[in-house]
């Protein structure tokens, strides 16, 4: 099958085809589901949404309506819903050998050195991958053993604003507060500083002589935030000891999609660097083509020490957690870091085929492009819609921020997130108050279905502001 079909061939259409969702078969199965399933259910809360198939950017409903997906599953199909190409492996894998813990197998070893190819600056051509459990979280609390067992220090630094899992040490890491309440105490010593907003537009003389970058924008913010880090590693009333490693996302995800100014990772390198601790760059949401880049890492070409990786990684939603790092912190034993799932087989054969997909088909250069006229139309819809107060992002991770009067339009956000679905649009949120549309579809989103998709927010956008 050459490296599958166009990604105009994806598809169930390009246009959403819905009639009034949610349909009576939806509301039985939402029913049931809330019947047996756990009052930790989160999605449907928020979305009516009863799934019988998908492929590409679209997903069909039980009751036979077509969505156009503009949130793919929270970031993990990124080469959309039911590849051909990379389920045609997944399934001849199926039937010979799926799981191996850590014997090799030829996927598992091309896989590690397809990684190793991808991977960000100085990593490429000397990393090492090592997986753990199958989830985002397994992958951070395998970063954290890392950065513990090179420095033999046990303090954690994070930001305000980040998540990076909930597992016991990815939650000591995550700044969510309803995430951790109730749960506490989790890791020791665990530390967040600010991230620094560009919303904020205070800006400050003598910034540029602090900030590392060549192209400094000169916001008092990011230097704050610098100083904020350097401050936990060099002052001696720090008030902890100096944490292993910094783990940051390039782009803050949930924290409400927040690029940081252009001198802020590579500012995290030096002091990172100054004070032997390790950089470690969570790119389970940013990964795999979503900011345009393989790794978000490259806008700034900053080379992270390691970095973490899961969500689309695969291909196809079949999980593996992983983490690459620099060769020189193989520093671990057998045994340094486990996990009975760190053999999938049939994910691994995905991961590759993806890959591959995604070199053929150009989808870097692609998610630069939608992602670009997705932003474009928000701008415009800005200037006569004042509650949108930011439109950012790289690639296909774009946030669109709502306030009303001065203050985060949360109710505002669900509405028009609702009103999308009622016309076809699938559409996530984040942001520190929740009042960002987040918008992270399959890279295989046509112009087409791009368009007609913003046609269908545009105007939820509108009705919902005007009501
Ligand atoms: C940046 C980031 N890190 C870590 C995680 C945790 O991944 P998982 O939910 O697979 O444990 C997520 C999940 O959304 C994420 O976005």
């Amino acid at each position: 099958m050459g490296t599958g079909p166009e990604i105009y061939d994806l598809h169930f259409g390009t246009e959403p085809d819905v009639d009034n969702p949610p349909g009576p078969s939806a509301q039985r199965l939402l029913e049931r589901q809330r019947k047996v399933d756990s009052n930790a259910i989160a999605y449907p809360r928020r979305l009516p949404l009863a799934i019988d198939d998908a492929r590409g950017a679209t997903i069909r409903d039980v009751d036979g309506n077509v969505f156009l997906d503009f949130f793919a599953g929270i970031g993990v199909l990124n080469v959309g819903h039911a590849n051909p190409y990379v389920l045609e492996a997944v399934h001849d894998q199926l039937d010979q050998v799926t799981h191996t813990v850590d014997f090799p197998t030829e996927a598992r070893v091309e896989f590690i050195e397809k990684l190793d190819k991808i991977a960000p600056g100085g990593l490429s051509g000397n990393s090492k991958v090592v997986f753990g459990g199958p989830s985002g979280s397994d992958a951070i609390e395998g970063s954290i053993k890392l950065a513990k067992h090179n420095t033999d220090r046990h303090g954690l630094l994070a930001f305000e604003g980040a998540y990076h899992g909930t597992t016991a040490g990815a939650l000591s890491l995550t700044a969510g507060k309803s995430y951790k309440e109730g749960y506490s105490p989790l890791l020791a010593d665990a530390v967040h500083v600010p991230f620094p907003d560009p919303t904020d537009s205070a800006f400050s003389e003598g910034v540029e002589s602090f900030c590392p970058a060549d192209n400094c924008c000169g916001k008092d913010v990011c230097a704050r935030a610098l100083d904020a880090v350097k401050r936990k590693f060099e002052s001696p009333y720090g008030g902890h000891e100096s944490p292993a490693a910094i783990w940051v996302e390039p782009i803050q995800g949930e924290g409400g999609v927040v690029v940081p100014p252009n001198g802020f990772l590579k500012g995290l390198r030096d002091i990172a660097d100054d004070n032997d601790a390790l950089l470690i760059f969570d790119e389970i949401q940013t990964g795999f083509g979503r900011t345009g880049e393989w790794f978000a890492a490259e806008h700034w070409d900053v080379t992270p020490d390691a970095m973490t990786m899961a969500k689309a990684i695969s291909g196809s939603g079949l999980p593996i957690g992983a983490m690459l790092y620099h060769e020189e912190f193989d520093t671990w034993g057998p045994g340094g870091h486990v996990g009975t799932f760190r053999g999938n087989v049939p994910a691994f054969v995905g991961g590759i085929r993806a890959i591959e997909y995604v070199e053929e088909h150009n989808l870097l250069a692609h998610a630069r492009a939608v992602g670009s006229q997705i932003r474009d139309r928000f701008r415009e819809l800005a200037e006569d819609v004042e509650e949108i107060t930011d439109v950012r992002g790289k690639g296909m991770f774009i946030g669109v921020e709502f306030r009303e009067g001065g203050k985060p339009a949360v109710d505002l956000v669900e509405q028009i997130q609702l009103e999308c679905y009622r016309n076809g649009v699938l559409v996530w949120y984040a942001g520190r108050d929740k009042n960002v549309l987040r918008l992270i579809p399959p890279l295989v989103l046509t112009e087409e279905q791009a368009h007609a998709g913003m046609n269908v927010i545009c105007a939820a956008v509108r009705r919902v502001t005007r009501d």
